[in-house]
């Protein structure tokens, strides 16, 4: 008789063995699933300010990054247009936004590093359309690596 109870007892004690080694190596499984497909899909997104922007002008840094409404564009792939000797390179490491608005790359588009970021609260309804639609070029065109804020000192 009690061997019998002993029996029973090392069968439900294998049971339960059994069961986690299984339910351990599923959720395992599962996990590194997740972690593959998270670093295939998901790219690190950071925070700028003006001055730490500024570093990714294609002179400082190979990769060029262009902020567009405060969100940080890769833009490195078209260094032909923002690259040092592209036509575009004063929006390089900067906020492009004014630039994009008013249809123009003369110098005073853009903010210093040392300044606050542009509020862009002087534009006219045909300047905010005119960036709407860069914006939207940028969004399809680049990934976002970034969003632009005031650093403290700034
Ligand atoms: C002088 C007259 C201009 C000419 C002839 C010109 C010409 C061009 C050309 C040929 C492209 C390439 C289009 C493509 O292949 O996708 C381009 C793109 C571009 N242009 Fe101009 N452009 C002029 C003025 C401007 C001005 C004043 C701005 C100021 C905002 C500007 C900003 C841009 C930008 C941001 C791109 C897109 C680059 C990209 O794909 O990331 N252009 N332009």
């Amino acid at each position: 008789m009690s061997n019998i109870v002993l029996i029973a007892v090392l069968i439900i004690l294998g049971a339960v063995v059994l069961k986690n080694f299984l339910f351990s190596s599923i959720s395992t499984i599962d996990i590194d699933a997740d972690d593959d497909n998270t670093k295939s899909e998901v790219t690190v997104v950071q925070v700028y300010t003006p001055k730490t922007l500024y570093k990714y002008n294609g002179f400082d840094m190979e990769q060029i990054y262009i902020a567009v409404r405060g969100t940080v564009y890769d833009v490195s792939k078209s260094r032909q247009f923002y690259g040092p000797s592209g036509p575009y390179n004063v929006f390089a490491g900067h906020d492009a936004s004014r630039g994009l608005a008013k249809n123009s790359f003369e110098p005073e588009m853009v903010k210093s590093f040392e300044e606050k970021i542009d509020t862009l609260s002087d534009l006219d309804a045909s300047e905010i359309k005119s960036l709407d639609g860069w914006e939207e070029m940028f969004k399809s065109k680049y990934p976002v690596v970034g969003t632009l804020v005031n650093g403290d000192d700034e």
